[in-house]
């Protein structure tokens, strides 16, 4: 990604954060509210943004455990590793982690700045991740809510546990760039409060990789989220929750679209993924550059975009934007270029941008890919084929992918944004003074 995206990407990013972390008063005495509120100069004022101000983040705890413990509609029961029991004290220790910005080199970035709780635990806002000091990644940012049934984790099915996942974002110089894992821990030993919670999580343990990485996926394993419309109606009887609309939406995402020949719905429950990988030519088509136009159209700040030309994009690209081949990446097997996991699809209508690149705004451009039948290649899954839906499917079948959304999304974001996002405080060793390593003494 060009350096120059990047840092208006940044831009857009970081803006809201600036002067709108609380409420206050402009020069000219106008009351800036919220993120996104000020649109003077913007071409049009009716860009809404799901980011909270920080004074606006109050949230509301919960007790999460009751998601993993308690069996929702619609989803099977969570599995728990042996070795890494459920607890409340794990979950809350993990919470904490997840949104502390100081399990990045700089202080500034944690997981859930890009894992937005109040954006679906994703990003809406841009197709590809954006990490400390506005790094651009090659990828979407998935959600996590529902992730403890993945049996596979990033879009190319890299990982196996949340345990051992957590590391990746932490070391990866464009995500939160911590240069060890040592370091890591060591930096975590050293912020006051973090050994008692994690003496409670983990008595005679303490603070080390393992138990860090359990932190983390038990609070990420107890994102759980079911008991949707859908889920009343389909598997709980409940003939008017949905309308006739929905069913009928249904019936294609079943039959007609064959949508559910991946994304699996079973009798007594739906994932709406097959924990399998596929090609549905979104790779191919980018990797041949066939997504491309001649300018990119660049957003400067929410509502307000320029059109600039690839070649002056290209000219001031530091690096070249690689290649991404899916499981090829991860197993150099030329037969599994282009696969990637099948995303799930509960909560889908609230994290949007859609596919591992983010090439879709809205669930209408996904249903018109699939309808076509999505891109011809070598690869392409046999299972995908142009559906010659009509509207009225088309529109039932976003009506449908619409009632997935969880009964307790708004509790799990409140309780998400009940934690605190781990600004410095005087108590903290000042980062930037490297005899707190013990470097220098
Ligand atoms: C810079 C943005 C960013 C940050 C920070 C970040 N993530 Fe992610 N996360 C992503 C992206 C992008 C992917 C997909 C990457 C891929 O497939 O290669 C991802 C994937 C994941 C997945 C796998 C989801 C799936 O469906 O397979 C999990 C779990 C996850 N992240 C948890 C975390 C945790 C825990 C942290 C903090 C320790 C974190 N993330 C920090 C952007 C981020
Ligand atoms: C051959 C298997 C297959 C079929 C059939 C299929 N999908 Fe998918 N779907 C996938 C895979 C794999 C992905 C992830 C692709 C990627 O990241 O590039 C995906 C992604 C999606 C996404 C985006 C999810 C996200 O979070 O980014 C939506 C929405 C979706 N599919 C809906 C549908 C619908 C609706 C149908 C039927 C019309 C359908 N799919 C048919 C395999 C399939």
């Amino acid at each position: 990604m060009s350096e120059l995206l990047c840092k208006l990407k940044i831009l857009v990013f970081l803006l809201p954060l600036f002067f709108l972390s609380s409420v206050s008063l402009g020069e000219d005495n106008t009351v800036y509210s919220g993120p996104g509120d000020n649109k003077d100069g913007y071409d049009t004022n009716k860009y809404i943004t799901n980011s909270l101000s920080l004074e606006e983040r109050k949230g509301k705890k919960s007790n999460l455990i009751q998601y993993v413990t308690l069996k929702q509609l619609g989803l099977p029961a969570v599995e728990i590793p042996d070795n890494n029991p459920i607890s409340r004290e794990k979950i809350e220790l993990g919470k904490k982690l997840f949104f502390d910005r100081r399990l990045s080199l700089n202080n500034t970035v944690s997981c859930g700045m890009c894992h937005v709780p109040e954006q679906g635990f994703t990003n809406n806002e841009i197709k590809t991740a954006v990490g400390i000091e506005g790094r651009s990644n090659l990828r979407n940012t998935p959600t996590i809510l529902n992730i403890a049934f993945s049996k596979f984790l990033f879009h190319d099915a890299r990982e196996f546990s949340l345990e051992n996942q957590v590391w990746q974002p932490v070391l990866a110089h464009s995500e939160m760039a911590m240069p060890s894992f040592g370091f890591t821990i060591k930096k975590l030993q050293l912020i006051p409060g973090y050994k008692k919670l994690f003496n409670k999580a983990f008595p005679n343990e303490g603070i080390n990789m393992e138990t860090f990485g359990k932190a983390i996926a038990s609070y990420e394993r107890s994102l759980v989220s079911g008991n949707s419309k859908f889920d009343k109606w389909y598997y709980g009887g409940d003939k008017n929750i949905v309308n006739e609309k929905v069913k009928k939406g249904f019936d294609v995402f079943m039959g007609k679209g064959n949508c559910s020949s991946c994304h699996a719905v079973g009798e007594k429950s739906a994932l709406f993924f097959d924990n399998k990988l596929h090609n549905t030519g979104i790779g191919y088509a980018e990797s041949m550059g066939l997504l491309k136009n001649k300018k990119t159209r660049v957003q400067l700040a929410p509502g307000e975009y320029v059109e600039v030309d690839n070649n002056i994009i290209k000219s001031v690209n530091q690096q070249k934007r690689k290649n991404d081949l899916g499981l090829y990446t991860i197993t150099e097997n030329p037969s599994h270029r282009w696969l990637f996991k099948t995303a799930g699809l509960r909560n889908i209508s609230l994290t949007a941008p859609y596919m591992h690149n983010g090439i879709f705004a809205t669930l209408d451009e996904v249903i018109d890919f699939y309808n076509e039948g999505g891109f011809q290649n070598e690869l392409l899954s046999p299972m995908i084929r142009k559906l010659n839906l009509s509207s009225l499917e088309k529109e039932n079948l976003k009506l449908f992918l619409e009632s997935l959304v969880g009964e307790n999304i708004n509790i799990l974001i409140a309780d998400a944004i009940s934690a605190p996002v781990g600004d410095l405080t005087k108590d903290d060793p000042n980062w930037a003074n490297d005899t707190d390593m013990g470097y220098n003494k």
